[in-house]
């Protein structure tokens, strides 16, 4: 582990999107490349950070120096974050999805002949964020959100994180024209108790730098 002001601190990461399956060979996913998340990872480790990090099907590889728990639902995601508990911050970087589908085949579903589609039932998905900020006992001391909003950013980013519990959220707009999403660029606002801080446009990699930085602050 590397030497910095996160030594001796566990810091849990969640990234990329989640699969939900339909049937055992297709599944509803996200857009979502997992490489902010990754990104974040590899910083905080970088500042010495114990690094737990939890990520769906990424298009990117996990940083190195890190434990990795790969998982694919969001139950599994949940169930990966329960037991990566305790941790001193945590941050939910992922694109959980919010809906499961409920009526999922065990076999490969098939056309039957009759021009009938099949219609698809949804279940809500644990939040596991709102989970873990609301924790009684347990709770890590700083729990860091993420709001990815295509209208009233800063707005709905504000009300997320009242509504959830957590401390910090990191939101960004992932309208398609602003091509963050998949892109290697992020445009982030940080709301938390003290208001709202807006960043510049950099690259994923500064993003995650700046935020493992504001979280050794709060840490120390
Ligand atoms: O409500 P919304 O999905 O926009 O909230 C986004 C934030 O909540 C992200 O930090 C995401 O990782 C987290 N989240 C979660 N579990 C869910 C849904 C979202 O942890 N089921």
């Amino acid at each position: 582990l590397a030497d910095g002001p996160l030594k001796g601190k566990h810091v849990l990461v969640t990234s990329g999107p989640t699969h939900e399956p339909i049937d055992p060979v297709r599944y509803i996913a996200n857009r979502s490349s997992g490489a902010q998340g990754t990104a974040i990872a590899r910083s905080l480790a970088a500042l010495g950070a114990d690094v737990t990090f939890i990520t769906g099907p990424a298009d990117v590889s996990p940083p190195s120096g890190v434990k990795v728990v790969k998982v694919q639902t969001a139950r599994e995601m949940k169930d990966a974050v329960d037991a990566a508990l305790p941790a001193d911050a945590a941050v939910f970087a992922a694109a959980v999805a919010d809906w499961r589908v409920e009526n999922a085949s065990g076999s490969k579903m098939k056309k039957d002949g009759s021009g009938k589609a099949p219609a698809l039932e949804f279940a809500e998905n644990p939040d596991i964020l709102a989970g873990v900020s609301q924790l009684k006992k347990g709770r890590p001391k700083l729990v860091v959100g993420f709001a990815a909003e295509t209208d009233d950013v800063e707005a709905n980013a504000t009300a997320k994180r009242k509504r959830k519990g957590c401390d910090w959220i990191v939101a960004n707009d992932v309208s398609p024209e602003t091509g963050i999403m998949g892109g290697s660029e992020n445009a982030v606002s940080v709301i938390s108790d003290q208001g709202t801080e807006v960043w510049p446009r950099l690259s994923k990699d500064q993003v995650a730098a700046k935020l493992a930085k504001r979280i050794a602050g709060a840490l120390a």
